[in-house]
């Protein structure tokens, strides 16, 4: 079959990567994708929210299958107009990717099927939002409602901090429209932990679980970024636990969403924290997660484009999948001042190197080709990937390779990894 991969990042080349194994696929092409898709792919310089030319080019090349990568065109309706075109799309319509898209639809959601979270009240007044922080005082997390990049999140640790928040999002319109409506929610204390399932709308099948690293500095320090490295399993979700989360959160929210007449099919991220009190939901995403995917996707042993496909047609209660036990990690390489400014077009050395060590493979995100030269193109520009036995030694694997890689100004966290070593000790 031939399948067309619409998105550019580190999380698509790892879908990329994913689905050019298949035993199934003619041909994959990606729109726009990147130079490590390209490797990999046909890709065609259509943008993302370009739906009607994803469309025409669909049909002109007899593609079966379209996967989703981002959120933005899931929340803008490519899932609906591509159906209404007669075309089969991997990820949830416009009404269900609100799972992301509207941080206040998800906790309606959670409070409505009793999934657990944070407790919370929303507002589109700014001065009732700061009299309930005033009350409540902090810590305290302070959520636009819509998306906003991965910007819309203020984690507050004091009063001060979060009524700026409010000023930020409401009064100045720092995100727009998305801060048009706040989420105002209780601080949750433990560890994160990232699910992902598959899903076809009824039946949810999980897949191994995960760690981010958002901070941009080691030790959780600094502003939050996109996510600066990844890794799977996640220790601190125990077996029981893992069970619990897809019993509690997972299957009740793709039921309650049935329910409410906007089934979900695609991928459901559950962002977690594992607190004393047991697994909550920090947020929904109607997507993959970047760079969750980088460690989750070569450990799945299973071909995935038949429980895409499954996702698609109602079927997944029919498959299962398989997965490696050994231990997969990525580190982000960013560019020097990333998640602020920063400057591009470096030159890019040593890939090939890296790669040389057969376990490890390096993921495109922020990069372009002048000529035959890489250029880096963006705030995270490469996953460095390794797998391993064990955590440690893929730990150790991930950071040789990234020591063999160069462009002026990169920045990465050393820390990869740590919070499992410290818990398997
Ligand atoms: P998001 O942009 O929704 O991914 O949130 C960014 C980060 O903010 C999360 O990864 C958490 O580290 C933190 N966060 C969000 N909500 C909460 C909460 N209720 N309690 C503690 N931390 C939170
Ligand atoms: N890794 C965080 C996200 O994908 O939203």
């Amino acid at each position: 079959m031939n399948v067309l991969l619409v998105g550019s990042g580190g999380r698509e080349h790892a879908l990329a990567w994913k689905i050019a194994q298949s035993p199934l696929l003619d041909k994959l092409y990606c729109a726009p994708g990147n130079p490590g898709m390209a490797a990999l792919a046909e890709c065609a310089d259509i943008a993302a929210t370009e739906f009607h030319k994803l469309i025409a080019f669909a049909k002109d090349r007899a593609v079966e299958l379209t996967v989703v990568g981002p959120e933005d065109p899931l929340a803008k309706g490519i899932a609906d107009c591509f159906a209404e075109a007669g075309l089969v799309v991997f990820g949830p319509k416009a009404a269900a990717a609100q799972l992301e898209a509207s941080k206040a639809f998800a906790k309606q959601m959670m409070v409505r099927y009793g999934i657990p979270t944070g407790a919370y009240e929303e507002f589109t007044d700014a001065d009732a939002a700061m009299a309930y922080v005033r009350a409540k005082g902090a810590p305290i997390v302070i959520k636009a409602d819509g998306l906003a990049a991965g910007k819309g999140v203020t984690v507050a640790h004091d009063v001060d901090t979060a009524l700026d928040a409010i000023r930020v999002a409401m009064l100045d319109k720092a995100f727009g429209d998305a801060g048009g409506k706040v989420v105002v929610e209780e601080c949750l204390i433990g560890e994160e932990a990232s699910i992902l399932a598959f899903t076809d709308g009824a039946t949810v099948l999980p897949m191994a679980p995960s760690q981010d690293h958002k901070p941009i500095f080691d030790g959780d320090r600094g502003p939050n970024t996109g996510g600066m490295g990844a890794y799977s399993p996640a220790p601190v979700v125990t077996p029981e636990m893992f069970e619990e989360v897809q019993r509690t959160i997972l299957q009740p929210c793709v039921d309650g969403m049935a329910k409410e007449g906007k089934p979900y099919a695609g991928v459901l991220y559950a962002g977690l924290m594992i607190t004393e009190s047991g697994p909550q939901v920090i947020e929904f995403n109607c997507r993959f997660g970047d760079p969750e995917t980088q460690v989750v996707l070569p450990r799945m042993k299973s071909d995935i484009l038949p429980v895409m496909m499954a996702c698609c047609n109602g079927t997944l209660d029919q498959v299962e999948i398989e997965w490696d036990d050994r231990a997969c990690v990525t580190v982000v390489m960013a560019s020097g001042g990333y998640p602020r400014e920063y400057e591009k077009g470096k030159p890019i050395t040593g890939i090939e190197a890296a790669e040389q060590d057969a376990d490890v493979t390096v993921f495109h995100a922020g990069t372009r080709l002048d000529g035959s030269a890489l250029l880096t193109n963006g705030g995270r520009v490469l996953g460095v990937t390794a797998l391993g036995p064990d955590i440690e030694s893929t730990v150790e694997k991930a950071y040789a390779a990234v020591e063999k890689i160069h462009f002026e100004c990169a920045h990465y966290r050393t820390d990869i990894g740590l919070k499992a070593l410290n818990r398997l000790a």
